[in-house]
């Protein structure tokens, strides 16, 4: 099946089982911007404590915060987003709709990238064991002719964006013949820069409002917290601020269903260093941060980093941690070095000395940042994008079954176990709910009498339940259940007074702690 296909499927299921709606449905929706659902928000909430324990209680040094997000408006004229936080804007002025310049040349390049992946894939299927792709990626002239094209592209790109030409990022767009999607003309207006940050009022007009923003991170809650937050918490250089919380932002395109939104979750973490450690703290972040995910157990060829072309205007190195949506390889999580800039900034622009004495050193100094910042929303798409399967199933009267099966990391879904008496009498539901009443607790369970329990099961596997449990006749009499395990759909009876070390085994947070760089 093809990819864009999984991926409307994929969309179709969050929304057929309660996983993510369009924000103001009844009102045709609002663009870019997405309710999370019943069971959404359990996913939600179980990757925000994967990364919020990781982080927090892992670390003796990082402690947590929750900002505002309404801040004093000179926080954002400090950090460079009043004049700097832009992207540039083309139109197709046949179709009338709005594109970001550097995307459009961004997939161009990766269209570049899939012919290359798909010629290695052919040879890779002809030759098999015997392929030596390295040796295939710098002879084959197919291959070496879409490398040309893609790095001629690449150079004068960055270039444009080093030097903020938008002249050339529109003729970068010319020369190569990008077409609208839409009208499939090339007919495009000038490239402008337009800022993200949306603002409001705050106060009423009569006594004198003042325009705020709303936050288009949540870094700088943290940057100008660093304070009050090292000296009521004692905290010693090395140490972190984590936060996760609302941002903002004005999208020009935004697509891609919660891929890309206006209003987004951030999970972010800014590590004071001293100056001169930062490029060690950096890299050990790098680490870090990728052994969370890759401890998920999804397959390593779907992680890589990608240096940035351009960088921000406060960083002196960043990565982005990239995963493999359907729709190709995108970025979940950036790694800035922040350098001083943003505590300078905002010492610079409130007046208030903002240091650190380094007793070790006998010196005070304004600490260096190493910034880990993931959006919940995109880590939401990619385990649920990981996790959507579906599975031909063959039945033992020989014919072929089918399921949708979410295979979701059992730590992180959102039901952990349905209890399902066999029949709705003779004290069975009575009996499953005494279950419940007892495992309720400490996990999160469903109760299922409807339908046949093959029905059931397909309902919990298109929602990643990890385990189901039946009770029939023989429950009443000897107190065991049979147990279904989600993957591998095996069964197994076991003793009710068991199913709590069963539980906690399979769906313990821990385990994917104990993973962890
Ligand atoms: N404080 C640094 C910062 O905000 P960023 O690369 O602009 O850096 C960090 O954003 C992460 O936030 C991204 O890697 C992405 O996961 C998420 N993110 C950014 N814009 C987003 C949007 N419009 N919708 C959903 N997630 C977004």
């Amino acid at each position: 099946m093809a990819q864009e296909d999984v991926f409307k499927k994929l969309v179709a299921h969050c929304k057929e089982y309660g996983f993510v709606f369009q924000s103001s449905e009844i009102y045709d929706g609002l663009s870019a911007v997405y309710d999370y659902a019943q069971l959404g928000v359990e996913l939600k909430n179980n990757i925000k404590k994967y990364w919020w324990d990781s982080m927090v209680k892992l670390h003796e040094n990082v402690v947590g915060i929750d900002s505002a997000i309404f801040m004093h408006p000179t926080i954002w004229k400090a950090s460079g987003h009043v004049d700097a936080f832009n992207d540039p804007l083309i139109d197709n002025k046949d179709s009338k709709k709005r594109y970001r310049a550097d995307v459009l040349i961004e997939d161009l390049m990766a269209k570049y990238e899939t012919k290359m992946d798909k010629e290695v894939a052919k040879a890779k299927k002809k030759f098999g064991e015997t392929f030596d792709e390295a040796q295939f990626r710098s002879t084959n002239p197919r291959v070496l002719a879409n490398k040309e094209k893609m790095d001629a592209v690449h150079t004068r790109f960055v270039e444009a964006l080093d030097k903020n030409d938008l002249n050339e990022l529109k003729q970068i767009i010319i020369d190569n013949e990008i077409a609208c999607p839409i009208s499939g003309t090339k007919n495009w207006t000038d490239v402008r820069q337009f800022n993200l940050m949306f603002s409001t009022d705050m106060g009423s007009t009569s006594d004198g409002s003042s325009k705020i923003y709303l936050r288009p991170e949540t870094a700088q809650g943290i940057f100008v917290n660093y304070l009050n937050v090292q000296k009521t918490g004692r905290m010693k250089i090395p140490f972190g601020i984590a936060q996760i919380g609302k941002a903002f932002r004005n999208e020009i395109v935004a697509r891609q269903f919660i891929f890309r939104m206006r209003e987004f979750e951030q999970m972010e973490l800014q590590f004071f260093v001293r100056p001169g450690d930062e490029m060690k703290w950096f890299e050990k972040w790098k680490e870090t941060r990728m052994s969370w995910h890759k401890a998920l157990g999804f397959p390593d060829d779907k992680y890589r980093f990608h240096d940035h072309d351009k960088l921000a205007h406060y960083a002196n190195a960043a990565t982005d941690i990239e995963f493999k949506f359907p729709f190709g390889f995108k970025e979940v999580e950036g790694i800035h070095s922040r350098t001083d800039f943003d505590l300078k900034q905002h010492q610079e622009f409130s007046g208030k000395k903002i240091q650190y004495f380094d007793p070790e050193l006998n010196k005070s100094y304004t600490p260096y940042v190493v910034e880990t910042s993931i959006g919940v929303d995109r880590m939401f798409l990619q385990i649920m994008a990981e996790a959507y399967k579906e599975e031909k199933i063959e039945k033992e009267n020989g014919k072929v079954d089918e399921r949708v099966v979410l295979k979701l990391p059992p730590a992180l879904a959102p039901v952990k176990l349905c209890v399902m008496p066999l029949v709705k009498k003779d004290g069975l539901p009575e009996k499953a709910r005494e279950i419940i009443n007892d495992l309720k607790f400490d996990f999160n369970c469903q109760y299922d009498e409807k339908d046949s329990i093959g029905k059931r099961y397909r309902r919990q596997d298109a929602i990643g339940t990890p385990f189901c449990v039946t009770l029939d006749h023989q429950s009443l009499e000897d107190n065991t259940v049979t147990i279904r395990h989600r993957d591998t759909m095996a069964q197994e009876r076991v003793e009710i007074a068991n199913l709590y070390e069963i539980l906690k085994a399979g769906v313990s947070m821990k385990d994917l702690f104990k993973k962890l760089k």
